[in-house]
């Protein structure tokens, strides 16, 4: 069967410049694209030696056995950050009762996971984890009208907790991890 979508981008309301005088980058300036085998990420560096490693030596083999898909933001042809996603369900005890659709029986909610997220050390702070954040938010709209899917969830890395809380991700209320945390995001539409 052959099927497209186009992934819909939303307006954000971003500030223009970092604390330190750079220009954050416009979503309107980068490019979003499918990880594939002619794009070098080589040059793609962040504090996480395991972020890198799985961009370069792993992303590829996951997306092509379709367990995970990767895209690259790109800005002037260079690779300033990447996530990937796959299919994911969050257990109902784990969502605020707030979030939670007193009419929805079954045990679990369809979710999209963010299953790595990084932006390029030397372009943090610049608005590209923002604006991946946006293109996710798009993306599930775009698969949530083929397949339910209603919640982003996330295991944080703790340095990274008050990144997502700003973007509107609470702490999952009872599951437990040892290195990260996890996380959720009911309002994604
Ligand atoms: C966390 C990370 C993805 C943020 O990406 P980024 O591109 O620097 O984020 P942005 O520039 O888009 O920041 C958006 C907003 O979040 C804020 N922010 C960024 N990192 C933050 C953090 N760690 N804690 C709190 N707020 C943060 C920014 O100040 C900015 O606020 P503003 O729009 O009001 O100015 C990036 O620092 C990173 O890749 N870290 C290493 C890898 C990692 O921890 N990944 C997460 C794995 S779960």
């Amino acid at each position: 069967m052959a099927y497209s979508y186009t992934i819909e981008m939303p307006p954000i309301d971003s500030p223009t410049t970092t604390d330190a005088g750079l220009p954050k980058i416009p979503l309107s300036d980068l490019s979003f694209e499918r990880l594939t085998a002619n794009r070098d990420t080589l040059s793609f560096f962040c504090a996480h030696q395991e972020l890198i490693d799985y961009l370069t030596v792993d992303a590829l083999k996951n997306q092509d056995a379709h367990v995970a898909v990767t895209y690259l933001a790109i800005y002037k042809g260079k690779c300033v950050g990447y996530f990937s996603l796959l299919n994911d369900s969050i257990i109902k005890k784990d969502i605020d009762p707030e979030d939670d659709k007193d009419w929805y029986t079954y045990s679990y909610y369809p979710a999209i996971k963010i299953a790595r997220f990084a932006t390029h050390q030397e372009y943090e702070g610049r608005g590209v984890g923002r604006a991946m954040l946006t293109v996710i938010r798009s993306i599930a709209t775009t698969v949530s009208k083929y397949s339910g899917c209603c919640v982003l969830t996330v295991d944080a890395k703790p340095d990274a907790e008050s990144f997502y809380d700003k973007f509107g991700f609470h702490r999952a209320l009872k599951t437990k991890r040892k290195n990260t945390i996890p996380m959720y995001r009911c309002n994604i539409f």
